[in-house]
């Protein structure tokens, strides 16, 4: 692979790569994908406050998170379908993050089998994902194979009792088995039975999938102080804000938007992980202005395997890490404030 210098750059080349349903698939969102825009604007409402001459050349940047200890406070969320973007799938994206010095969420969702996928990189796979989505039996399954193989800890995505409406992947006219694609971890027929959303799962029955895994989990899919309450009395050892990129409900809050409220209710008991919209270091640095411990980035992950395999997922993170260490270095802290409003009638008034 001739190395990407920039997030941007890997994904044209992502863009270059892929075919039309690919591309529908992961850079749609649900509905107006107002959702979708709003997590990477809301980022430009917030201005980072400078303290200059501090005399640190070089901020630590390394995280600790449930145990881990990482190069960087940035992880890969989990994304399926993983092998319409490389044949290698998430074999190559728990490598990647190992290579980064970081770790994996890896899909349920996906193309090879969750033993298939921590055989590729015990250290990089850190968490598996499954969904709070059809028959509490399958999923209660998966998450028992995933502790037996090793992962060590359990994603639980709350926010996808059904998949959103995504006009993008409904208007292609000839879309790829998403059976062939995502199913390794389920057989063909209970991965019908989980589409079809008949289940309505509750915060007991989340406890209880965790528990039967008999691994630290984190509810992934929150957006209030009231389900990150909910999420921790019910035993989650960690809170990932996320409107899953958009792809879920739409209308829902940006996720920086939401971020400060699950802080203020839960962030001095668990850690809060945040993914949505993470397209640069200064985007890491407000999340973690924000008390974040963590981000996750989706398609800029997908974007990095699509283009180079696990070294492009390993550069994808790479990047974000030292744009992230620059921007630190150049604030000499963490402080962010929202970026001030002008409006038409002040600049009216200034002109007298
Ligand atoms: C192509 C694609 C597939 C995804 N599949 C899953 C999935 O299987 N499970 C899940 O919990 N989240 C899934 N997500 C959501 C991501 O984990 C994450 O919340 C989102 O991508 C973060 O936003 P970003 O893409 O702006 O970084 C998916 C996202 C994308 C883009």
């Amino acid at each position: 692979m001739e190395p990407f210098p920039t997030l941007a750059e890997a994904r044209r080349r992502a863009h270059a790569l892929l075919d039309a349903h690919a591309l529908a698939y992961l850079e749609g969102g649900s509905g107006a994908e107002r959702t979708l825009r709003w997590n990477e604007e809301a980022f430009g409402r917030y201005v980072i406050r400078p303290t200059v001459c501090t005399g640190d050349a070089a901020p630590d940047i390394t995280c600790t998170l449930l145990g881990e200890q990482l190069a960087m406070p940035i992880l890969v969320a989990p994304f399926g379908l993983d092998r319409i973007f490389h044949p290698d799938g998430h074999r190559a994206v728990v490598q990647g993050a190992a290579e980064a010095g970081t770790v994996a969420i890896a899909s349920s969702s996906s193309g090879y089998t969750l033993e298939d996928v921590h055989a590729a990189s015990p250290a990089g796979a850190w968490a598996f994902q499954v969904s709070a989505l059809g028959p509490v039996g399958v999923a209660e399954r998966a998450a028992r194979r995933a502790a037996d193989t090793g992962y060590r800890a359990l994603c639980i995505t709350v926010d996808t009792p059904r998949p959103g409406w995504r006009e993008r992947t409904l208007e292609d006219p000839d879309p790829p088995s998403a059976v062939e694609l995502a199913s390794a971890n389920y057989g063909p027929d209970d991965f019908a039975e989980r589409m079809a959303g008949a289940v309505g799962w509750t915060w007991a029955m989340v406890a209880a999938l965790g528990a039967a895994a008999g691994l630290p989990w984190m509810a992934k899919g929150v957006l209030t102080a009231a389900d990150a309450r909910a999420a921790v009395a019910h035993g989650a050892a960690a809170v990932i804000v996320s409107n899953h990129g958009g792809r879920q409900l739409d209308g829902a809050p940006a996720a920086i938007d939401a971020l400060p409220e699950v802080v203020a209710e839960v962030g001095a008991e668990v850690p809060v992980i945040i993914d949505g919209g993470i397209r640069h270091g200064s985007d890491v640095l407000i999340a973690l202005a924000l008390g974040a411990t963590a981000v996750g980035i989706g398609r800029p992950a997908a974007w990095g395997l699509t283009a180079g395999g696990a070294d492009g997922v390993a550069r994808v993170l790479s990047i974000l890490a030292e744009e992230y260490a620059i921007a630190r270095t150049l604030a000499g802290g963490l402080e962010v404030a929202p970026r001030p409003r002008r409006s038409w009638r002040s600049d009216l008034n200034a002109l007298g």
